[in-house]
């Protein structure tokens, strides 16, 4: 019988630092974080707090590097690990499947306008001194007489990262349509339950995860959780997450909406989801 417990301990009791069998890929300031706390509601899952990075600039330090970066697990648990930049990283597909050709992908998506005009507030925020939006957003293509200029910039970060078709092709190139989860960032924040549930089919997890777990707080004006593992009383994701945006001039977000119009098709022929953005 002790041979037996022994046994029993070694191998199902002890938890043990794995490499990850799902990641969140991306995409900046869609609600990547928001998508990786709720998971962590899941006793099924655990995952590293922080990004870690691995696969954009720490690659050389190797997969026990990597390894030694995760949470430690008990047999049947998911060990996960969140880095949006891994998104948009070109060499990123090719070594995931180095480590994992099953591992299971996930990506929040959201609006690209206003993903840019959030990418822009979290910049704004740590460099008050950046200048507009709408000047950043767009080039002058005239010597200044011009209304309003008319080129979108589509080299300026904010802007390019919200072209998401092109790095869903890439990871489409190395990975099976099934393997990568879409997820509609605007979907996470209306009913996060209902999206929830879907992640935790897609990680073929029991469903855990409900409208018990959400209550909406309408001074953040986004759900917030009643408790988690580390807190038994409510509360909202930090400070700076759910940021109030500047306003932006209507003809600079139009501007943004026609750029975007063609690219946002092409993503949702690649995805066989129609997001419906604007
Ligand atoms: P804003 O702060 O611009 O509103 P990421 O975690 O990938 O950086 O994404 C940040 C975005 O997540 C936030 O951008 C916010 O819109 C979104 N989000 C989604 N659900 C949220 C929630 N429950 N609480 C706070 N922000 C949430």
């Amino acid at each position: 019988e002790d041979g037996y417990k022994y046994t029993r301990l070694k191998q199902n009791e002890v938890p043990v630092k794995r490499l990850p069998d799902a990641l969140v890929i991306g995409v900046k300031k869609c609600g990547t974080r928001a998508l990786l706390e709720f998971l962590r509601l899941h006793p099924d899952v655990r995952a590293a707090g922080s990004e870690v990075h691995f696969f954009d600039k720490f690659y050389h330090k190797g997969f026990e590097w990597y390894r030694d970066k995760m949470p430690p697990t008990l047999e049947g648990q998911i060990t996960m690990e969140k880095t949006p930049s891994y998104w948009v990283t070109r060499s990123a597909p090719r070594r995931v499947y180095a480590m994992n050709p099953s591992v299971k992908l996930l990506a929040v998506v959201r609006d690209p306008v206003t993903r840019a005009i959030s990418d822009y507030t979290q910049s704004a925020s740590k460099r008050p001194s950046l200048p507009r939006f709408e000047d950043l957003a767009l080039v002058n293509s005239s010597a200044g007489w011009g209304p309003v200029p008319s080129v979108v910039d589509a080299s300026w970060p904010p802007v390019r990262l919200g072209v998401y078709a092109r790095p869903l092709r890439r990871w489409l190139r190395r990975f099976a349509r099934s393997k990568l989860l879409l997820i509609s960032g605007e979907r996470l924040v209306v009913d996060p339950a209902a999206e929830m549930a879907r992640v935790q089919e897609f990680l073929g997890l029991k469903r855990v995860i409900t409208e018990k777990h959400f209550y909406f707080n309408s001074t953040k004006g986004f759900p917030c959780l009643l408790k988690s593992e580390s807190r038994s009383t409510p509360h909202c994701l930090g400070k700076t997450k759910g940021r109030s945006h500047p306003h932006i001039d209507p003809k600079t977000i139009e501007r943004l909406r026609d750029f975007y119009r063609p690219f946002n098709e092409r993503f949702y022929e690649l995805a066989g989801i129609n997001f419906g953005w604007p």
